[in-house]
Formats: C-alpha cells, structure tokens, sequence
C-alpha cells in the first residue's frame, strides 16, 4: 500500500466538499489501487470558523508552507477562488514539482501561460476538470477524446446562473430584476452577481474551452463580451414569436481566417438543442471535423458536481503519478499565433420603438438594404401600437459591421433602438 498525501488550499464549500468525497472514496481507492489517500494540512484564513464534521480539525493551518513546501505532499488541491494568491500559490506548487488540481477558472485564463510554464518547469500536471461546466467532463473530451479533430465551432452555456434567469423570464414571463431578486434569496445567484451576469465568468471559461478546442491560445482580451442585463420580457417575447429562446453564449470560431470569440446574449432557435438546456444546467455544442456535431450537458456548478469533478481529477492525477510514471502536462501549449478575424458574419435582432409615420418603416428598410442587410422576418405588433411603432426585425446572416453601420445611420428623431442582438445560426 502506497500513502500518497495531499494538501488543500480552501476549505470553503467546495474544499469541504472534496474532504468529504475523499473519506467516502477511500476505501475503494485502497482495494482498487492500493493506494491511500491522505489528506495531510488544509489551508484557511479562519482557524475558529465552524466546519463539517468530516474536515479533520487538526489538519487545518493558516501557513500556506505547511501545503507548498512539505516534500511529502505531492498533490494540491486549489479550492480558494479568484485569481490572487491563487494563481502565484499554483505555480510555486507546479514549480516544486507538486500536482495540482483547480477549479479555479479565473486564475487559469488569466494565468493560461504562466501555469503552463510552471508545470513544465516542475514537470508536475495541472488538471483543472472543473474549472468549466462543473461536473461535464468537457475537458478531457476536448484533450483527449476529441484529439484527432479540428474543431472549427463551439457554442456553449457555461454560465449556470444566467442560464437560471433567462429560464425563469422565459418560461414564467418575469422581469430580470425579480428573478433575480429570487435566485438571490434561494442562493442560486451571488449577492453581487456581476461576474455572472455581465458574461466575465463565461468568458474565462470561454478562453480556456478555446485554447483547447483549437490548440491555440485565446487570451480573455481577445473575447468581446456582453452581459444580459439588458435582455427586457419584450426581446423574450418577440423571440418566442420568431420561435426563438434567448440564452446568454459563449461562442468561439477558429477557421482559415483566424479566431473569433464573443460572449453575448443571443437568439437561439426553439429546435437548436442548446434551447433545450434549461434551468442552472450547462451545454456546450462543438463541430469538429471527423464528429460532427456533438453537445454535452451536464450540472455546471454546485459543491457536489465540482468537487466530484476535482475529485476525479485527483484520482486520475495519483493513478498516473503513483507508479512514477512520467506525467503529462494537461493541456497543450499553443504554437504560434492565429489573428483574430476583423469582421464576422451573423443573422441580428433588432428592436426599434419608432413614431407610427409614414415613411419611418421604408427609411429603416432603406438603411438596412443600403449596407446590404436583408431582412428575414418582421413584427409589428397592432396590440401595442399605442405605444408608437414597435418594429422587431430579423435579419439575414450579413457582416457585423454593415449591420452596426445600419443602425448607426438611422434617423434618431424617427427611430429608437431599443435591442440589438446576436442569432445563432440554425442550421445543424
Ligand atoms: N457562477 C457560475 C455559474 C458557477 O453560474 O455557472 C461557477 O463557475
């Protein structure tokens, strides 16, 4: 029987969690594998604070060099969130030749290079199952699965609590700021939920999903990123009536043109399978060459689905380490550089609140037309023309830039735009 023992940096839900999962599992790592799993410090801010009674009291310190430089302790399990010290304590674990194991998705995109480099140097493995889509294994699909693709899209709802909101305003015709109020008071959405719905959460994970998707790295930076905020009952209704959903997508490009990757609330067609992913769940739609088409769906946050995640990780980790088998670094680095393409090609929502005059709905028409623009649907509702014209428009598929010419060069006096969106393209 071979003890190998681990530190953890956190203790808080998710950290508690992994503790938990390691004393179940224990006995079956021990008959399967004959290896005992030790968890040897816990690193916390809070001696005093009350914990789980599965969390070993006397394996708890506040010096993080009980974790990071004890020779015994081979694997780190990161458990603390945001991007410092955790990344800084990451790479001092890989550098002293230390597996680790994050769920920690803001230090890895924003660190993507650094860590890599540290894993090498240390020649210790980074795995980091959890950092994206919480219990979906999206990531040793995209590294290993996945491997002999070229994948040229990927579309994804990696954001379980925005998911949550737009279900809710959809299914239950709610208004953003209730529900949010709701999921706030049942725990479904942080008390200052800004990383979520402003897209940031989606768009570190975004950067990471790429990077591996198409073997190139795509820095946060080169990500456009929109939240949700502004996605009123009106766009989900006239959504409906398109036979649309609105979904809050990670989308990512890699073609012969370069990358391209944005983060935006967009309309999905009602038969689109990421439509059907509701509630806190998670998706991600790829294409690659040889699989085609493939989603994968799962619960993308929550103790339980994390640490499970975390935990595989740490059994896979200590079965390749075990025998001294030569680890591997779990994610490939990227050679060269691919541009980032200058204009894309998208079908757009648009939602005017115009004067109910003559003319106002062939000067719209005239602009759109003038910057090659064609228009697919059109609603205007007679039961709210009280309200002026409410004019919806769909568009055909046209460049970006011709389209936010377009709107630019409507005539204000006649025209209020009150909506611009994104559509996913429909045709699988
Ligand atoms: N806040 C994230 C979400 C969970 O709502 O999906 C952790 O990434």
């Amino acid at each position: 029987m071979k003890t190998m023992y681990i530190g953890l940096l956190g203790c808080g839900n998710i950290g508690s969690g992994v503790a938990k999962l390691l004393g179940e599992m224990a006995g079956t790592i021990r008959e399967s594998y004959q290896i005992e799993p030790v968890i040897k410090s816990i690193l916390v801010r809070d001696l005093t604070k009350q914990r789980p009674e599965y969390v070993d009291p006397s394996l708890l310190t506040v010096d993080k060099d009980k974790v990071l430089r004890d020779p015994e302790i081979k694997y780190v399990v990161e458990c603390l969130g945001g991007e410092h010290p955790s990344a800084d304590w990451m790479c001092e674990a890989l550098r002293a030749g230390k597996h680790v194991v994050t769920a920690n998705k803001m230090a890895l995109a924003l660190h993507w290079r650094e860590l890599h480099e540290a894993s090498e140097a240390g020649h210790a493995t980074l795995y980091y199952e959890a950092a994206v889509g919480g219990a979906m294994p999206i990531i040793k699909i995209l590294h290993d699965s996945l491997q002999a693709n070229r994948i040229d899209r990927l579309t994804a709802i990696i954001n379980g609590t925005t998911n949550y909101l737009l279900t809710r305003m959809t299914d239950e015709g709610l208004d953003y700021q209730d529900v949010l109020k709701d999921a706030q008071a049942l725990g479904l959405a942080e008390p200052d939920p800004t990383a979520d719905v402003e897209g940031e959460d989606a768009m570190y994970k975004l950067s990471i999903l790429a990077s591996l998707a198409f073997h190139r790295h795509l820095p946060v930076s080169a990500i456009e990123r929109e939240g949700m905020t502004h996605v009123a009952q009106e766009d989900i209704r006239n959504a409906h009536e398109l036979g649309y959903r609105i979904k809050l997508l990670a989308h990512a490009t890699h073609t012969e043109e370069g990358m391209d990757a944005y983060v935006s609330p967009m309309l999905v067609p009602e038969n689109h399978p990421l439509s059907s992913v509701k509630g806190a769940f998670n998706a991600v739609f790829l294409h690659g060459h040889a699989c085609g088409d493939m989603m994968i769906y799962g619960r993308g946050a929550g103790s339980a689905p994390t640490a499970g995640a975390m935990m595989s990780d740490l059994i896979n980790v200590i079965l390749e380490t075990a025998n001294d088998h030569a680890s591997q670094v779990q994610a490939r680095e990227n050679d060269g550089c691919v541009p980032m393409i200058s204009d894309r090609t998208s079908a757009f929502y648009i939602r005017l609140s115009a004067q109910d005059a003559t003319g106002v709905l062939a000067h719209v028409a005239a602009s759109l037309s003038s910057h090659q623009i064609g228009v697919k649907a059109l609603l205007q509702p007679v039961e709210r023309a009280l309200e002026g014209a409410q004019i919806t428009i769909l568009t055909h598929p046209a460049s970006e830039k011709n389209v936010r010419a377009a709107i630019d060069a409507f005539d204000k006096r006649l025209v209020k735009v009150m909506n611009v969106l994104r559509v996913e393209a429909g045709e699988l």
